[in-house]
């Protein structure tokens, strides 16, 4: 009876397969308890109803060789009323399970020299009792490992009652196929967990450690070699890079370390550092995720309806230049990757642009006058919602200074105001409108995040979250 009492580490790897990609995920105790839970009932659906392989064996009753075959085992019902996980500071997992108990039926046949025969039987097996250490590694390509360190498993009793006329039988040689049969499903069960830790083995192995995202980036969420097990939690450290999509090249600054608050009221912690969206920053910027079409531009430009004679009484220079109204169209780059602070409560995004403002002839080309070089600092409201992280703009403060112009020269102040009305009620709000749908949660089906909170602190966000079970 192939019973696989593993399923339970099972339930709970799974979440960690589908972790999100960040820099820091911990796993505390709340986790595991609510895995051993889950695993449990995952392993009560698993085994219900299913057909386990046949046993044979040889048991004897003085003097009669008896060959025995069990077959179509299925488990009718199961109680594992104490199973635990808990960690072993500094190699892994323990898997605990005492006294669980079984009641399954089977078929059976017998054979002796003098006989044969078969029926059915009922078997209430119990007492069972598992002891799996699991070894937390991780591969050379940053996979996440299992290895089964130790494993001890024992059973204790087995009742078995036949329908047949050969009870006498059975009833003589009970004690000697009692224990054949316990010892048969004691050794059994160790292979079990082992095949099954080898089974997450191969599924975290087949698992991409980078992705991409969106269609300008790729994420590494490999493993580095820092992560650690400590008595109440799993910490693991991803590499957490973002690069363009068209080239994976090491940004030209590294990661500053951070260390997750020493809380456990949640189950996962996922702290997603400033280094991580800075290199996505700069991947997004790269791959030209910030680049404005002329489309878009043109919908801004006709969205102010600005004409010159708007702009004449900051530059009277260009009353001289134009002296009709002319249509005016705004050219904006964004010059540089937007750089991300994170502060405590707060993070500033500072994006560096340039604005070149046109005017558009009669006969439909452009006369540039002068080109802006524009900062602005806005900061991110963060939300989650509906398994997705939302970001909202909000503008704190620009500062501009002029590059060029062909208009004379003036001070850029005086177009604070004109800027302030473009930034806050066109640039900020299309900023936005792109930024609505936010960026996905990991998926954990048929898992739901319970009360996620997002913070900020200095250099990182911390994501902590419960999850539950759908089914
Ligand atoms: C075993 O489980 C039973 C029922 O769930 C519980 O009452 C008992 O305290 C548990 N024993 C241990 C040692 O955890
Ligand atoms: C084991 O479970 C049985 C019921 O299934 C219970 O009677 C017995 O007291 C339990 N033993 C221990 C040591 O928990
Ligand atoms: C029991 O099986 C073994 C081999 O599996 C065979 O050698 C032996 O003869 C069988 N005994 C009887 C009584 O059928
Ligand atoms: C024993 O079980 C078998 C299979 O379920 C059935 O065919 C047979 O009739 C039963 N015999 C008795 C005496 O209950
Ligand atoms: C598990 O870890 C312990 C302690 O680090 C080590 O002694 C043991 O050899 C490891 N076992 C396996 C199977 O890797
Ligand atoms: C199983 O564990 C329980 C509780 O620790 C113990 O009382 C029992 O003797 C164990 N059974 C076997 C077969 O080792
Ligand atoms: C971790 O990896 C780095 C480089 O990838 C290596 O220098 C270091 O020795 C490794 N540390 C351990 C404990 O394996
Ligand atoms: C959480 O941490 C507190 C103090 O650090 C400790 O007393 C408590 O047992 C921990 N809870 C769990 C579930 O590990
Ligand atoms: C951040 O916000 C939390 C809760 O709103 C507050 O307790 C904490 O003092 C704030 N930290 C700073 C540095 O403002
Ligand atoms: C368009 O008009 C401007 C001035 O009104 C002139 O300088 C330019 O040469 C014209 N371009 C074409 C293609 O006609
Ligand atoms: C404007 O920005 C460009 C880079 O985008 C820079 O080369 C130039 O020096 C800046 N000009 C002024 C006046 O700040």
């Amino acid at each position: 009876m192939k019973v696989s009492i593993t399923f339970l580490i099972l339930g709970l790897f799974i979440l960690l397969l589908e972790a999100n990609p960040g820099i820091k995920v911990k796993i505390t105790q709340k986790a595991l308890d609510y895995g051993n839970q889950f695993g449990v009932e995952l392993l009560k659906q698993k085994l219900k109803g299913k057909t386990f392989e046949d046993w044979n064996g040889e048991s004897t009753y003085w003097f009669f060789a008896l060959n025995y075959t069990i077959s179509k085992i299925r488990i009718d019902n199961m109680e594992l009323p104490n199973t635990s996980l808990s960690l072993i500071s500094g190699t892994g997992i323990k898997l605990l399970v005492e006294n669980a108990s079984a009641i399954a039926t089977a078929d059976w046949s017998v054979e002796t020299w003098l006989f044969k025969d078969s029926g059915s039987a009922a078997v209430f097996i119990s007492g069972v009792n598992l002891t799996a250490i699991v070894n937390v590694s991780q591969n050379v390509f940053g996979h996440l490992k299992l290895s089964l360190d130790s494993c001890k498993a024992d059973v204790d009793d087995m009742d078995i009652k036949l329908n047949q006329s050969y009870r006498w039988l059975y009833t003589y040689s009970t004690a000697s196929l009692v224990k054949s049969l316990c010892s048969m499903l004691a050794t059994n069960l160790c292979p079990q967990v082992n095949f099954v830790i080898q089974k997450i083995n191969k599924d975290f192995s087949q698992y991409p450690v980078q992705a991409q995202v969106g269609n300008f980036a790729v994420i590494d969420y490999s493993l580095i070699n820092s992560s650690t097990i400590l008595e109440s939690s799993i910490n693991l450290d991803l590499k957490g890079t973002v690069y363009p999509v068209e080239e994976i090249t090491e940004p030209p600054f590294k990661p500053t370390p951070f260390v997750l608050l020493n809380e456990n009221n949640s189950m996962f912690y996922i702290g997603i550092s400033e280094y991580l969206l800075q290199s996505a920053s700069l991947a997004y910027f790269t791959s030209g995720a910030f680049t404005i079409s002329a489309e878009q531009e043109e919908m801004l430009s006709s969205y102010f309806k600005l004409t010159t004679d708007t702009l004449e009484s900051i530059i009277p220079t260009i009353s001289h230049i134009h002296a009709k109204p002319l249509p005016v169209i705004m050219n904006i780059r964004i010059t540089d990757a937007p750089v991300i602070s994170l502060y405590d409560n707060k993070s500033i995004l500072k994006f560096s642009a340039s604005m070149e403002v046109l005017a558009k002839m009669p006969n439909s080309t452009t006369q540039s006058m002068f080109t802006l070089n524009i900062t602005t600092r806005t900061h991110a409201d963060l939300t989650i919602f509906n398994r997705r992280l939302l970001t909202t703009l909000c503008l704190n403060s620009f500062h501009s200074s002029l590059a060029h112009s062909n208009v004379g020269l003036f001070e850029a102040s005086l177009l604070d105001n004109f800027l302030s009305y473009i930034l806050r009620t066109g640039i900020i709000p299309a900023a936005n409108f792109k930024l609505k749908d936010g960026f996905p949660l990991p998926a954990l089906d048929p898992m739901i995040l319970m009360k996620p909170s997002i913070r900020i602190y200095e250099g990182f966000l911390l994501i902590s979250t419960d999850i539950q079970s759908l089914r």
